[in-house]
């Protein structure tokens, strides 16, 4: 991949910068900033420079207007919304900007040719710049158009945090680092699979969690009542019995009652929920994490948005006392981390969540190789 260093004089060139600010917004109010607080480094680097910089994004499934996410950039950096993507409003705000400015267009998923795969709306970004640069992590498992398409119709670029995130997500995989501990959670289960088959190869230790523990529990016959489950079964049989597996024993359910109690896999009733890895299932994994040389993780251990965020909590401290390297990644864990201020106890904090696992998974990401 080309680094950003290595442009010659940007001065007054327009650079179209990637990023994705697809950011959690509650009642209009962006309520994580972690995104776009790691792509400053990039746009300020460029705006020094003397760059014109043209941010694009998508935000949601397209539909919702970027405005909260400008108002929060603001806090960071002075850069004007232009409440369109390709248009006269667009075409004039990119002719009146001046060297160092920076502004944000409206949300790329808003046309359709986002998630089209759409040539004419590649060239229509493309016009709007003379150089193009991806710091879009989170979204460069996607072949949207912004993602695949537009790379080849500039001088294509990656941002500093896509270069981080490579770099940081590849020790995981180029590993020589033992013991390595992978805990993994979250849910949808078929995503999880090639990982699970993946790291039992390269990891000593894979501990489960999140939804993904449902199905185990189910798997081993056990009782799972009204929890989250995939319907299919992904071949769970065959690696049951790994011994590298960690699958709790203890798991912390909402009862038909509303109350949270924690209690064995075997004492799940039917109007039971499983919402989070149970504490003393936690405390074995402390050893271990104590051990470890690295440790990635990939996911919440439980369903933290319905008050299962107490063994989540729990791990990260336990990491967060410890020298061990850890790479963490996966949206919500990331939110998680934030709200607990503890991002500088970790090695690497990667902004992705289906791309970190997709990188995992296959080593690179399709925006990635439209960089090369
Ligand atoms: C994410 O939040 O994972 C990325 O922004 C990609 O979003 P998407 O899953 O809607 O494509």
């Amino acid at each position: 991949m080309r680094n950003i260093k290595q442009i010659k004089n940007l001065k007054g060139k327009k650079v179209l910068v990637r990023v994705d600010f697809n950011v959690p917004i509650k009642d209009g109010k962006v309520e994580d900033n972690f995104r776009i607080q790691k792509a400053l480094p990039t746009i300020n680097f460029l705006s020094k420079k003397g760059a014109k910089v043209i941010l694009i994004t998508h935000l949601g499934k397209g539909g919702e207007t970027l405005l909260p996410v400008s108002r929060s950039l603001n806090k960071f950096i002075k850069a004007k919304f232009v409440p369109e993507i390709i248009g006269s409003n667009t075409t004039k705000s990119v002719a009146d900007m001046k060297n160092g400015d920076v502004i944000l267009l409206e949300n790329l998923r808003n046309e359709k040719g986002e998630q089209g795969k759409d040539k004419i709306f590649a060239m229509n970004l493309a016009k709007l710049a003379d150089i193009y640069i991806n710091e879009a992590f989170p979204v460069s498992h996607r072949e949207d158009t912004s993602i695949v398409l537009l790379p080849k119709l500039l001088p294509a670029y990656a941002g500093f945090q896509l270069e981080n995130e490579v770099k940081n997500l590849s020790k995981a995989i180029k590993n020589t680092k033992h013991p390595f501990l992978f805990i993994l959670g979250g849910a949808k289960f078929s995503t999880k699979m090639p990982l699970i088959k993946k790291y039992l190869k390269l990891a000593d230790h894979i501990f489960i969690g999140g939804a993904l523990l449902n199905d185990f529990i189910k798997a081993k016959g056990f009782e799972v009542g009204q929890s989250l489950v995939d319907e299919n079964n992904y071949g769970i049989d065959k690696i049951i019995k790994n011994k590298k597996l960690i699958i709790p024993d203890y798991v912390i359910v909402r009862n038909g009652d509303g109350v949270m109690i924690e209690k064995t896999i075997a004492d799940i009733y039917k109007d039971d929920t499983i919402l989070d890895v149970g504490i003393e299932s936690v405390k074995l994994l402390e050893p271990i994490i104590k051990k470890s040389k690295l440790i990635l993780w990939n996911g919440p251990l439980g369903k933290y948005e319905d008050g299962g965020a107490k063994a989540t909590k729990e791990v990260l401290k336990m990491i967060s006392k410890t020298k061990t390297e850890s790479i963490i990644g996966g949206g919500d864990t990331v939110e998680l981390i934030n709200e607990m201020k503890m991002e500088d106890k970790f090695s690497f904090v990667s902004t992705g969540g289906g791309a970190t696992l997709d990188f995992l998974a296959n080593g690179t990401l399709p925006g990635i190789k439209a960089l090369k």
